[in-house]
């Protein structure tokens, strides 16, 4: 994970990067840290914990220069502590290192390192890069960027880096290998670099993401230039960026979560706009139009994402058998790759990923790659690694998600995942025409639907109050909302550190039922549908051990009333729908729990949104 940035100009350099980096704590906040170029001098600020930290620290410390890198850390190599904070130092101060990433042959190299009479302060994978350029520089006596570039031939792993020295003044050195790195192009001659286009996009819309093993150097007089890892000059390939300056801030809400909860009425319709017409009667999605007969004629489909994506995968996979009639596996990317899958050029691969950075997901695709199957993604992050290697994908246009618990991008993924499902079973004649129309009519109708669930806001704090001191937490669903139930689960650990578990709801009786008694509630998705009566006996199985149950019933229902402790309504809609509706009391539910819980509701510990490290 981690999050980096720099810059080199004419402006100040310490309030961009402090800027930057609060954009980029998403990405872990462990720790944090800046170089500043000042005087032919380095001057480094690191401190443990948040940005802000940082930012207290450095208040009254010499902040010039025109010149700097900075990073959030999220620890993997050593404690999260001043010390292992980033940058990271030559001996002789003469250059500094930003990395995210892992340095796999760390401990070969630093051994070989010490040999040569280096001595490491850090406990981090990353301070032997810092050495190894110094130790190849002075004993080669070539420049600090092709000192970069032997260094990095020399390195196991994923990295992004941006390297300052004081022997080059007017450079900034990045490279990048399966992390992330996007190099802004300023109107005055200066340059952004950072791991994502956020740091970036307030200073300037043009914008080139590096590819894998690509060096870019951005230099006061020359320019930027971008060589592979060979040395092969190339052209760079400059993108303008979409992303709009709002997105990025809280407008007027308290937290993150809360608003990216609250846009997903706006965010649901631009996921489909212009992708159906309920109307006009029919779906389209442009960017995987061409690979639909492939799906159709395909023997399986495997979808593999991690945390809330996967969550969305196993939806995904109720939505393509049911309507479809096509045969899908959901794998955590992370078992897939290690499992010497069986691959092979009729497999369909379909990656779901917010960030589109995810290592495992990135490396499971890789692997699917390389055994000839077509890979196709779903992201939210535009110009993100996973859509860039993806053969074709859909974008789930939610908008940047900031809150480290995702919202917004699950609906998304979910209703890209039923975008998909329907255009498929449509073209392969898996659905009557009447139910084609009544999905779509369905679909259009979601976002106002999701507004009138948002609008039961106050009963479900009410709920919350009353559970918000809970040590565990049982979620059950089935069908579709199995998933639904363990999103629920999932986002309340995530952020109120409450202990959940999802379950589908007949499997509780091989379990989980001994730990019900009168302290545990019981959050069930009990709307209308083949299993509601089903559900209805599991409710009661909870009520006669005393369990407190927290039903999701459709709106009018009388019968889940009568038991359950508290019920939540949400709009009638057709029944492959309802994992977006469900979701959403969840999602608020969690939110107000952790804000009475005192948590961190935008910034969970120990976790990060990109997780770019395996
Ligand atoms: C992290 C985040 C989760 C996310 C998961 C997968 O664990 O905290 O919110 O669901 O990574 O991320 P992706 O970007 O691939 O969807």
């Amino acid at each position: 994970m981690c999050g980096i940035v720099a810059y080199i100009g004419k402006k100040q350099a310490y309030p961009i990067i402090l800027k930057g980096l609060k954009r980029l704590e998403y990405r872990g906040y462990d720790s944090a840290g800046i170089a500043l170029l000042h005087d032919n001098q380095i001057n480094l600020y690191k401190r443990q914990g948040k940005v802000a930290n940082l930012e207290e620290f450095a208040a009254n410390k010499d902040l010039n220069g025109t010149s700097g890198i900075g990073h959030t850390r999220w620890a993997t190599h050593g404690a999260p502590n001043d010390v292992n904070a980033h940058p990271h130092y030559s001996t002789d101060g003469n250059l500094a290192l930003i990395h995210n990433g892992i340095i796999e042959n760390y401990d070969t190299l630093r051994k070989e390192l010490i040999l040569h009479g280096y001595v490491f302060k850090s406990e981090t994978d990353t301070e032997v890069l810092v050495h190894l350029i110094d130790d190849i520089q002075k004993n080669e006596h070539v420049s600090i960027a092709e000192a970069v570039r032997l260094a990095l031939l020399n390195v196991v792993g994923a990295y992004a880096i941006v390297v300052i020295s004081k022997e080059n003044p007017n450079q900034l050195i990045a490279a990048r290998k399966s992390s992330p790195l996007v190099v802004g192009i300023g109107g005055e001659g200066d340059f952004y670099l950072a791991s994502d286009a956020t740091p970036i996009v307030e200073y300037t819309k043009r914008v080139v993401y590096l590819e894998d093993e690509e060096i870019a150097i951005v230099d006061l007089n020359d320019g930027l230039k971008i060589f592979n890892i060979n040395n092969q000059e190339k052209t760079p390939y400059i993108q303008q960026l979409e992303l709009q300056l709002e997105a990025l801030e809280k407008g007027g809400y308290e937290h993150f979560m809360l608003k990216e909860i609250h846009e997903q009425p706006r965010s649901i319709r631009d996921c489909f706009r212009g992708r159906m017409n309920a109307d006009e009667g029919w779906v389209s999605l442009g960017g995987i139009k061409e690979y639909e007969q492939k799906m159709i004629n395909a023997q399986r489909i495997v979808m593999v994402a991690c945390g809330t994506s996967w969550h969305a995968c196993l939806v995904g996979e109720y939505l393509f058998e049911d309507l479809a009639r096509i045969n899908v596996e959901v794998e955590y990317a992370s078992e897939f790759r290690y499992r010497n899958p069986i691959i092979n050029e009729n497999d369909i691969v379909i990656a779901v990923s917010q960030s589109g950075e995810t290592a495992d997901t990135m490396a499971a695709l890789e692997l699917a790659k390389s055994k000839g199957a077509t890979i196709l993604g779903i992201c939210n992050v535009v110009g993100s690694s996973i859509s860039r290697i993806t053969d074709a994908g859909s974008y789930t246009h939610a908008g940047p998600e900031i809150g480290v618990a995702s919202t917004k991008a699950f609906t998304a993924q979910v209703t890209v995942l039923t975008l998909m499902a329907v255009s498929l079973a449509h073209k392969k004649g898996t659905i009557s025409e009447t139910k084609f129309h009544t999905m779509l009519a369905e679909l259009e109708a979601i976002p106002e639907k999701v507004k009138m669930v948002l609008e039961k806001n106050d009963i479900i704090e009410k709920i919350a109050l009353e559970y918000k001191d809970a040590t565990n937490a049982l979620y059950l669903g089935r069908g579709s909302s199995f998933p639904v139930a363990l999103e629920g689960a999932l986002k309340l650990k995530e952020i109120s550190y409450i202990h959940a578990e999802g379950y589908p709801a007949a499997e509780m009786k091989h379990g989980p039922i001994a730990l019900i008694d009168e302290e545990m509630p019981v959050f069930v998705i009990a709307t209308k549908g083949t299993s509601y009566e089903k559900v209805v006996s599991n409710i009661q199985e909870v009520k006669a051990r005393k369990g407190k149950i927290i039903a999701i019933v459709t709106e009018g229902d009388e019968t889940v009333k009568e038991i359950a402790d508290h019920v939540i309504e949400i709009p009638d809609t057709d029944e492959h729908l309802v994992p977006i509706l469900a979701t959403i009391p969840f999602q608020l539910l969690s939110y107000h729990i952790a804000v009475m819980r005192g948590c961190n509701v935008d910034q969970p510990r120990n976790l990060a949104k990109s997780v770019t490290v395996e």
